[in-house]
C-alpha cells in the first residue's frame, strides 16, 4: 500500500480544555438575547458564519439573519459572497483565519479566539515546515484544520468535502503527496484514491474516541440503521460505514436515504441540522465509551463549545477578538485556499444554498 505515517515526528502534547458551561437561559431570556444580537448585527453591518457543530440556537440565529450554517468548505466560500463589512465566525480558529485570508478587507470576529482544534494544535508551523523540507519531491496537501502559517507552506488546502477529488486529480498527474495533519482522513483518502501519501501523524480528539467494537454491538441492536461516519474517525470505525463524508454529506444522507434509523459518528452538534431537515428520522450517537475511552469521550468538540449566544453578544458589542493575519503569511496562504475554491467551482463540488445542506 502506498501510504506511510512518519514516525520521526514528535507531536506537541495538545491540552484539551474542559467543556465550557454556559448559564442556562429561560426561553424568554434566549429570545431577548437573540433580539439584541439581531440589532447588533445590523448596527455593525455584520453577518454570521457558523459551523454545524455549534450550539443549535446559534445555528438558528445565523439562518434567521441571512448568515450561513455549513461545513468548512462552504464557510470559506460564503464570506467572499457577502456585502457585509464584518464576518462573525462561530466555529474554530482556522475557520476564522480562512475567512480573513480570503477577505482581508473585512473585519473578522470570533466569539472566542481560544477556540482552536487538536489538528491545528498538533501541527506547529516550524515542525511542519521542517518535515516539508525533508520531502521536496512531494506536493504538500493540508487539511483546512491548520494555522495560516501551515497553509502558507502548502500547495493545496482541502476540506473533507473536497479531499478525494483533489487528491485523485494530483495522483492522476503522477504527483506524490505529503499530507497533514489528520492521519485518519489521510489514510482514508489514500485508500480511496490509491495515491502515494506520506502522512503527518495528527488526529482529532473528538473523532478518535469513536470505538469500533462498541459500534459493532450497536449495529447488531439496530440492524436496519445506516452508519454515517466522518472520515476523521479511526479506520475500524470507517470500515463499518454506509456513508463516509463531510458534515454536509452526512446531513444529506439523513435527508435522502430511505432508512429510518441512523448511527452517527461525528460531533453531536450535527444532530440539530439533521433533526431539522429530517424530523421523522431516529438518530443514534455512535459509541465513544468502551475499552480505551477517556474523559474526553463525549462526542462534542470542546472548542466548538466555546461559541455561545452570550459571548457572541459580547464580541459584537466590544468589537474584540478580531482575527489578524500577517500580510506576508496571508499572501502565501491565500493561493492554496483559492486553488481549492477554484477547483470546487470548476468541478461543481459543494453546496451553494445556505443552511440547507
Ligand atoms: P467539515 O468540513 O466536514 O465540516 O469538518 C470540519 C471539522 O472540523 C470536522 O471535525
Ligand atoms: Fe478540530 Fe476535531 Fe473539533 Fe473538528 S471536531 S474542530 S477536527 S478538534
Amino acid at each position: 500500500m502506498n501510504t506511510s505515517t512518519s514516525n520521526q515526528i514528535e507531536l506537541p502534547r495538545v491540552v484539551v480544555p474542559p467543556h465550557p458551561e454556559w448559564p442556562q437561559l429561560s426561553p424568554e431570556e434566549t429570545k431577548e438575547l437573540k433580539q439584541r444580537i439581531k440589532h447588533l448585527l445590523q448596527q455593525r453591518d455584520a453577518v454570521l458564519v457558523a459551523h454545524y457543530y455549534t450550539d443549535g440556537e446559534l445555528q438558528e440565529l445565523a439562518e434567521e439573519t441571512g448568515g450561513c450554517v455549513a461545513d468548512s468548505l462552504e464557510m470559506a466560500r460564503f464570506g467572499s459572497e457577502q456585502q457585509a463589512t464584518t464576518l462573525v465566525v462561530c466555529g474554530v480558529r482556522f475557520m476564522g483565519e480562512t475567512a480573513k485570508i480570503l477577505n482581508p478587507e473585512k473585519r473578522v470576529l470570533m466569539p472566542d479566539l481560544n477556540a482552536t482544534c487538536s489538528l491545528d494544535e498538533g501541527c506547529p508551523a516550524d515542525l511542519f515546515s521542517h518535515f516539508c523540507d525533508q520531502h521536496p519531491d512531494r506536493t504538500v496537501v493540508v487539511y483546512a484544520n491548520t494555522s495560516a502559517e501551515v497553509k502558507a507552506r502548502s500547495d493545496w488546502v482541502v476540506t473533507s468535502g473536497i479531499a478525494l477529488p483533489i487528491v485523485r486529480h494530483l495522483a492522476a498527474r503522477g504527483e506524490k503527496i505529503l499530507w497533514a495533519p489528520d492521519r485518519h482522513l489521510g489514510h482514508y483518502v489514500q485508500q480511496q484514491t490509491g495515491a502515494d501519501i506520506l502522512l503527518w501523524p495528527g488526529s482529532c480528539v473528538v473523532h478518535e474516541e469513536f470505538k469500533a467494537v462498541a459500534l459493532e454491538r450497536i449495529r447488531r441492536l439496530h440492524p436496519e440503521a445506516a452508519v454515517l461516519v466522518h472520515p476523521e474517525s479511526p479506520e475500524p470505525v470507517i470500515e463499518q460505514a454506509d456513508v463516509v463524508g463531510s458534515t454536509t454529506a452526512l446531513i444529506n444522507a439523513v435527508k435522502e436515504m430511505k432508512n429510518r434509523e441512523f448511527i452517527v459518528a461525528t460531533d453531536g452538534g450535527i444532530f440539530h441540522k439533521m433533526q431539522q431537515l429530517a424530523p421523522g428520522k431516529v438518530l443514534i450517537e455512535a459509541p465513544t465509551a468502551g475499552e480505551g475511552a477517556t474523559c474526553q469521550s463525549c462526542a462534542h468538540c470542546p472548542w466548538m463549545g466555546m461559541n455561545s449566544l452570550q459571548n457572541l453578544e459580547q464580541v459584537l458589542r466590544s468589537g474584540d477578538n478580531e482575527i489578524q493575519i500577517d500580510p506576508a503569511v496571508r499572501e502565501r496562504a491565500v493561493r492554496p485556499i483559492q486553488r481549492m475554491l477554484d477547483f470546487a467551482r470548476e468541478h461543481g463540488i459543494g453546496m451553494k444554498n445556505k443552511g440547507n445542506a
